[in-house]
């Protein structure tokens, strides 16, 4: 009974950098990698996602599916079956904010505090109006430019409080 061997090299074919540069997609690709892109690694890859983004959108999803070899529906339907994954937040803007350790030693956390007060809401939510969600991401892949937001899918760095706020309140003001 000899199994074939199985130590195959990976071809990582479908780990081609995303076409937004957006580093977190390579974060993402680490841990299939670590994987293997086997597919019954699929929450662990979604939950490894869900830090990095803060929430599942589709595009994540889809990358994740190509990625592990899995139909898309399959991996739609893990993330919505879970209470500890989220989908992309009903609120038109979406405010991620990275609590990871680079950031938080240099005061995302004050950041994060700042936007709950001023929004009324906390992480995870959308405030009343559906105009903004607030989110959470353990690393973004910008730990150079601590503390990170990710403003509507954009990074930005070295956050203040107030710079924080006066992006939502632009946004608030709309
Ligand atoms: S800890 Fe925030 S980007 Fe790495």
């Amino acid at each position: 009974m000899q199994s074939p061997t199985t130590t195959k090299q990976s071809k990582a074919a479908s780990a081609k950098e995303h076409p937004s540069g957006d580093r977190r997609f390579k974060t993402l690709d680490m841990t299939m990698k670590r994987y293997q892109y086997k597919p019954d690694a699929l929450i662990e890859v979604l939950h490894k996602a869900q830090e990095s983004f803060g929430y599942l959108e589709e595009d994540v999803l889809t990358y994740i599916a190509r990625g592990l070899k899995l139909p898309l529906s399959k991996v739609y339907g893990t993330a919505t079956f879970y209470h500890l994954f989220s989908l992309k937040p009903n609120g038109a803007h979406t405010c991620v904010v990275c609590l990871g350790t680079a950031c938080y030693v240099k005061g995302s956390n004050k950041v994060a505090e700042e936007l709950e007060k001023e929004l009324g809401i906390k992480m995870g939510e959308t405030t009343a109006d559906g105009q903004i969600s607030l989110m959470a991401a353990r690393c973004i892949g910008a730990c150079g430019i601590a503390p990170a937001v990710v403003f509507d899918g954009t990074v930005a760095g070295k956050q203040e409080p107030e710079m924080a706020l006066t992006k939502v309140k632009e946004w608030e003001a709309e």
